[in-house]
């Protein structure tokens, strides 16, 4: 029981500010909204969880995909757009994929006008490298840094804009006046002290929800919280079954579990090997992907130096179909000392290339690990990175159910259906951040200068919900951190890379015991700088996100891109034309469910994928 209870301030005495947008989250989608926005000529402010250029984006760190065709002139937005929407077994809003595919190498070249070095090509052009699911080498890079690359620019450009930056600012809800927005309600970290703004527009950016698992490459802002805020704002989320896991993540020692192992290892010739010492890749080639993958090490090993005439190596299926086959190598027994498999370049380039091409992996296993990668193979699993599922948009502008809400990046759904392709989240970050940074400024410019208020009873509430974990004089007995735990455990263990009915259930049960015990959560300490309390606030999200997964994923009888359910092998026809759509429910403390149809793709486009099975 705290013996300082906090007092619940009166509203007057919360710092109120006032804008046209605020975004939140200063990942590259926030940054880039947010830039957007200010240059269309509206007041904005970007508020932070975090420090500044301190995002997941860093996490994307082989580069950013655009048909630029510089190594392959044949490349262009119609292959790219391809290889999206396959990559997300047609499960994509193909508008948002079109959008993306078409826009993504303008908003590259202007991050390059911005600032930004790439690699070079030796005629000086922005060099691509290859990934998984892309047809062409692709990804405009620079080393193994390209996301810290992009989050330099724009952050530099951010401060050299005068665009008022809030750091270290946690936002727990959202504020709505006739069910439109009217700003957003948030506390200081460091001190505790609460703040709030008033702003027609908001454009949520806060990344994923990696930390509602155990072992995952997100840091600890990763909570959900844009995904959570948005549903109890009353918009919809979907696509929420489908959670990426990476399949190259670090297994050992045991402080970095999860840690990333970029994609670019595979892309620039790395193989995967298990505990026989066998190249597996090749016994896991699904039917889908037969026609462009490559069966034997010969053909494989080819491509590198002529894609138009051989098939893909089988390390560079899409991401799901990796992880998945590293999966099942370490649960037939053929998995490495701690749990993992092998991923070799040691033995395939030479130690210039790699200290060239690989600078950060090198020393991430070197000092992290005693693994010099240039002489002998590191050991990889499979780790949550990335969430497919989020706030439906509309394609165009990123607004959201909710008038004056937008969305984009991670926290937003739809553009990469079951399963996205490595390398398209920077482009979608910069693609839709630009979209929904000029949309935002529009619509407030169109309101003509009526403004929302914000309710003090709204805020009133809002604060004494955020203190409630302090409150609760001898009923309390949990700790956030035990329940984060033990939340994450129960993803790990039932939420997985394989599902089956019986556990999804399980977890939804497991789930909702969770959430009593949070009413019981106590903190104690002050306010100020109080980790454990920051927490207590984050696990509400953390909850509700989680739920939306597994109840997502129980509906959803098949197995398609980041949802594998044991009990469903392959896909159901049925399930190829249907999002599962979550919403609040009327209680306020959990979520409905239910299916729609996906958009309809219209002809031109639909003709790029016949002859598919
Ligand atoms: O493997 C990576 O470098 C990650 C890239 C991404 O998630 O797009």
């Amino acid at each position: 029981m705290s013996d300082q209870t906090p007092e619940a301030t009166s509203p007057e005495d919360v710092e109120k500010h006032q804008y046209d947008v605020v975004v939140i989250g200063a990942g590259g989608s926030g940054l880039r909204a947010a830039i957007a926005a200010h240059e269309a000529g509206a007041k904005v402010a970007v508020v932070c969880k975090s420090l500044l250029g301190k995002a997941h984006t860093v996490m994307a760190e082989g580069g950013a995909a655009a048909a630029l065709g510089n190594l392959w002139p044949d490349d262009s937005w119609q292959v790219h757009f391809r290889d999206t929407m396959r990559g997300g077994k047609m499960l994509n809003n193909w508008r948002m994929a079109q959008l993306h595919a078409q826009e993504a190498p303008e908003r590259v070249l202007e991050l390059e006008d911005w600032g930004a070095l790439f690699d070079r090509t030796k005629d000086g052009l922005i060099s691509q490298r290859d990934f998984g699911g892309h047809r062409y080498a692709r990804l405009a890079h620079v080393g193994d840094r390209t996301g810290l690359e992009m989050i330099r620019t724009l952050q530099q450009r951010t401060v050299q804009l005068g665009i008022d930056v809030f750091m270290e600012c946690t936002i727990t809800d959202l504020m709505r006046s006739d069910g439109k927005i009217a700003g957003a309600f948030g506390y200081w970290r460091e001190s505790g002290s609460f703040i709030a703004f008033e702003a027609p527009a908001i454009v949520l950016a806060t990344g994923g929800i990696g930390k509602s698992f155990k072992v995952t490459s997100n840091s600890w802002e990763y909570t959900g919280d844009g995904h959570a805020m948005a549903l109890r704002a009353g918009a919809k989320l979907i696509n929420m079954e489908f959670v990426q896991f990476h399949p190259t993540g670090m297994v050992w020692p045991p402080s970095v579990k999860g840690l990333l192992v970029t994609e670019s290892v595979r892309g620039d010739g790395g193989i995967l090997k298990n505990s026989e010492g066998k190249r597996f890749m090749f016994d896991y080639i699904p039917e889908y992907f037969k026609d462009e993958t490559a069966d034997n090490e010969e053909e494989a090993d080819r491509w590198y130096e002529d894609k138009k005439n051989n098939r893909r190596p089988p390390e560079l299926l899409p991401r799901d179909e990796v992880a998945r086959a590293i999966n099942s190598e370490i649960k037939a027994g053929r998995g490495s000392e701690h749990g993992g498999v092998y991923l070799d370049i040691a033995s395939r380039r030479s130690p210039e290339f790699i200290h060239k091409r690989l600078p950060s992996m090198y020393h991430q296993f070197k000092e992290l690990a005693d693994v010099d990668i240039t002489a002998e193979p590191m050991e990889i699993g499979p780790t949550c990175h990335y969430v497919m599922g989020g706030v439906e948009v509309d394609p165009d502008t990123e607004m959201s159910g909710v008038e004056g809400l937008y969305s984009v990046g991670e926290c937003s759904g739809g553009m990469h259906g079951s399963n996205r392709l490595g390398g398209n989240s920077l482009s979608d970050l910069l693609v839709f951040g630009k979209r929904a940074g000029d949309a935002a400024a529009a619509y407030v410019s169109g309101l003509g200068g009526v403004r929302p208020t914000l309710s003090e009873t709204d805020l009133k509430s809002a604060e004494e919900l955020a203190l409630s974990p302090f409150d609760r004089s001898g009923e309390g007995s949990e700790n956030p951190y035990t329940i984060q735990q033990d939340l994450q455990q129960v993803m790990n263990d039932l939420v997985g890379i394989i599902r089956t009915r019986e556990e999804l259930a399980q977890s939804l049960g497991e789930i909702e015991k969770l959430k009593e015990r949070a009413e019981h959560l106590e903190v104690s300490g002050d306010r100020e700088y109080n980790p454990g309390w920051h927490l207590a606030i984050d696990l509400r999200n953390m909850l509700l996100v989680s739920e939306c997964i597994a109840k997502a994923a129980l509906e959803r009888e098949e197995s398609r891109g980041g949802h594998t359910r044991d009990d469903h092998p392959g896909f159901d026809e049925k399930w190829g034309t249907l999002n599962i759509a979550l919403s609040l429910n009327a209680a306020g403390d959990g979520v409905d469910l239910a299916t729609q149809p996906l958009p309809v793709m219209p002809d031109e486009l639909a003709t790029f994928f016949e002859g598919d099975h």
